[in-house]
């Protein structure tokens, strides 16, 4: 996969590409990540890229002409253009999932008050937002993409990692997870952890992970697709629940 940033800021990402997953993706050739300034493709003398709003208001704006070039010039068929933006579809892991299979990411970060409206309107595929509230600049989201996205790509995580337990991946949060000591505070690992007995130890992970996606997040469990075990599972989570409380 190849990704381009394009930002006002390169120096923001200057170590992302010795981060652990991001850094062995680059060594492995999976992923091509290259940073480009928008101010190298000012055609104003001073190479100004931003200006006040038209209509009054506070801050300035980023100029069209410097992203239409900077766009223009690494651009191709296979491309996905995506502006950062606050007004932008949530970030989900279907989101990432979905990304992930693009071919060419090119992620435009956007500053100041924004960007001017007609390369939004023309020039983007897509908006994307990474929640609702409002950043300085467009850096931290592209980032968040840059790294939920490479984790997903083929022979990035080694043989023991795996992006399929994990919360949100297959719409349920994970299992609770433990390491050693066994006793720690006076609190034990659960016992079955422990017990060797494998399919005892996948059924136990999937009610633990059907219980925390029913404590901490059940609007989750609506676009799941539960089997009739898993059904069961939260009738008796519900009754647990309902026992404790
Ligand atoms: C201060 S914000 C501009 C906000 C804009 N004036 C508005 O109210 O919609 C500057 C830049 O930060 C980025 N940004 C801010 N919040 C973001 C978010 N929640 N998700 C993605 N990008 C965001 C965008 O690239 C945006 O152009």
């Amino acid at each position: 996969m190849k990704i381009d940033i394009l930002t006002l800021f390169p120096e923001f990402f200057s170590n992302l590409s010795n981060w652990s997953i991001i850094g062995r993706a680059i060594d492995k050739n999976i992923l091509n990540l290259e940073l480009i300034n928008i101010r190298d493709f000012s055609t104003n003398k001073h190479r100004k890229v931003d200006d006040y709003p038209f209509g009054g208001g506070p801050g300035m704006v980023m100029s069209p002409q410097p992203i239409y070039n900077a766009i223009n010039s690494i651009k191709t068929k296979k491309s996905r253009v995506i502006y950062l933006s606050p007004q932008g579809r949530k970030l989900n892991q279907e989101v990432i999932n979905n990304l992930s299979k693009e071919e060419h990411l090119i992620l435009l970060c956007g500053h100041y008050e924004g960007i001017d409206n007609r390369i939004i309107e023309n020039y983007i595929d897509e908006e994307i937002s990474i929640g609702d509230y409002v950043l300085t600049g467009g850096e931290i989201p592209a980032m968040v993409i840059i790294d939920s996205v490479v984790r997903l790509l083929p022979n990035v995580l080694k043989g023991e990692e795996s992006y399929m337990d994990e919360s949100h991946y297959g719409g349920l949060l994970e299992h609770p997870q433990y390491t050693r000591p066994r006793v720690f505070n006076e609190v034990r690992v659960p016992d079955i952890l422990i017990s060797g007995n494998h399919s005892k130890i996948e059924k136990w992970k999937r009610y633990e992970s059907l219980k925390a996606t029913f404590i901490k997040r059940p609007d989750l469990l609506k676009n799941v697709n539960l089997t009739k075990e898993d059904k069961d599972s939260l009738l008796l989570i519900q009754q647990e629940q309902d026992n404790n409380s």
